[in-house]
């Protein structure tokens, strides 16, 4: 929305949500998530066309146009727990609108949805008495930590929808910046589930790269070889074949969860079974690189220091949701290691609260021994702290000042012989077997002997 703010300066953009402190915190020098660019885009338009606020009812009575962005997490209760997407607050913003609007409105669906949700939509706004209704389906496809970038230039934006009237204003806005032929139009069902496909696809990319990569362990190919080897072929392609530690983000694993369910409803079940491997293998990525921490360390990490670079599930977002690091510190906790955090963006507060929410039970509970097993990590500010008097460390995030540390100091300062698991690839594994370091990465032959 800051966005469409900054490019149209004709359009009068209003952001309502209910939690005050974060509107405050939108109103603020201080915005709610780190995003690089994000503060001077918002900087640039807030005051002139762009406003923030809780007056919700008021916003939706002046829009022509509503854009429902609200979270749509995977259910945690009853049917279809685990998998379907809970669309309680889909349903609440479209009760809303339908009992406030007065006079026509075009409904954009932002939030990403199951198939078919628009139908949903359309049904609870018809039940207003006297406004009328235009549902529309506009996906979005940024990524977090280059968001203003792929909204600056998107490779295609996505309108999907019934009414030509509609579809058309909306291509209006994005085309103020976007060259039309990059503007897609479909209908709404094509628009929903290219959005839970594109998803599927590129977290099936990481899998697939993912699952290469322990072949590559065992049998010594390298796998930043063969992903140049196979991305070099133009079918294929470059980008997205960066094997890790797995994937995280609030998007793909949800996503497909969310595919999976839809095709069980729909009672395709090796349709539902052919994706759900995507995130099969992610979970044993994750729990194959905990695995070699400890087979590593003599099979044991009890009351052995390690260190954790990184929380974030990827470098630019203070964003954690579904990272990584947060399966691997539980299951390193879980073999009674002591973790030590850094992470440059990621406060301590929600590191601990990560570590709360995984080691919850079935009732939301987390029992004595469990919080005395969280109360094992510590969080520091500094990588060299975090790293000092460390058995392991372990590269969870792939922020750029990782690459450039003093790692001859790092290795004085750590007990012997020293491991680095980098689970991101980033650092230069001849650098520092030269040091002394014994290092395990990604796919690569274990460790490099030099
Ligand atoms: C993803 C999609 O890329 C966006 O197009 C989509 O709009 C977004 O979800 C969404 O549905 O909102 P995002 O989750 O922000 O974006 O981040 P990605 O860049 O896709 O990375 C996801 C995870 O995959 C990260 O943990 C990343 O480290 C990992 N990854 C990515 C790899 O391990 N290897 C790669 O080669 C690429």
């Amino acid at each position: 929305m800051a966005m469409i703010a900054k490019q149209c300066p004709d359009v009068s953009v209003h952001v309502v949500d209910l939690n005050q402190d974060r509107i405050n915190s939108w109103n603020s020098e201080e915005l709610p998530i780190y995003e690089p660019g994000l503060d001077s885009v918002v900087r640039e338009a807030r005051g002139r066309n762009l406003r923030f606020s809780t007056q919700v009812d008021h916003a939706i009575q002046e829009a022509d146009m509503i854009f429902i962005s609200v979270n749509t997490p995977t259910k945690s209760f009853g049917m279809g727990a685990g998998r379907a997407a809970n669309l309680e607050y889909i349903e609440k913003c479209a009760r809303q609108i339908a009992r406030v609007s007065q006079g026509p409105k075009i409904v954009v669906e932002k939030s990403t949805l199951p198939v078919r949700t628009a139908e949903a939509v359309k049904r609870i706004l018809a039940t207003a008495g006297a406004a009328s209704f235009d549902v529309l389906s506009n996906p979005e496809f940024l990524a977090e930590g280059t968001a203003v970038q792929d909204l600056l230039s998107p490779d295609r934006v996505l309108i999907g929808g019934e009414s030509q009237t509609a579809i058309s204003a909306l291509v209006d806005i994005y085309a103020k910046w976007i060259p039309k032929d990059r503007i897609l139009t479909t209908n709404l069902w094509s628009s929903e589930l290219s959005k839970l496909s594109a998803n599927a696809f590129l977290a099936q990319r990481v899998s697939s790269i993912n699952a290469i990569s322990a072949l590559c362990e065992a049998t010594g190919a390298d796998v930043d070889e063969v992903a140049r080897a196979i991305g070099t072929d133009s079918r294929i392609g470059p980008n997205f074949l960066k094997a890790s530690v797995g994937f995280g983000g609030s998007c793909f694993q949800k996503d497909i969860l969310n595919l999976v369910y839809l095709c069980e409803h729909f009672g395709l079940n090796e349709v539902a079974d052919y994706w759900s491997q995507v995130v099969a293998i992610n979970d044993y990525q994750k729990r194959r690189f905990a695995q070699k921490i400890v087979r590593t360390l003599f099979n044991t990490v009890s009351d052995k220091k390690i260190c954790m670079w990184g929380w974030a599930f990827k470098k630019d977002t203070n964003d954690t949701r579904e990272s990584a690091a947060i399966y691997i510190c539980r299951d390193l906790l879980i073999e009674r290691a002591q973790v030590e955090i850094y992470d440059p963006r990621v406060s301590e507060e929600q590191i601990r609260q990560d570590m709360y929410e995984i080691m919850q039970d079935g009732n939301g509970l987390v029992g004595p021994y469990k919080q005395s097993l969280i109360d094992r990590i510590r969080v520091v500010e500094d990588p060299h702290q975090a790293a000092d008097s460390a058995h392991a460390i372990t590269v969870m995030t792939e922020w750029d000042e990782f690459k450039d540390l003093d790692f001859c100091r790092i290795f004085e300062d750590m007990v012997k012989p020293a491991f680095v698991f980098d689970g991101r690839n980033i650092l230069c594994r001849e650098k520092l077997s030269q040091i002394g370091f014994e290092v395990h990465s990604i796919g690569k032959t274990s460790p490099l002997l030099i």
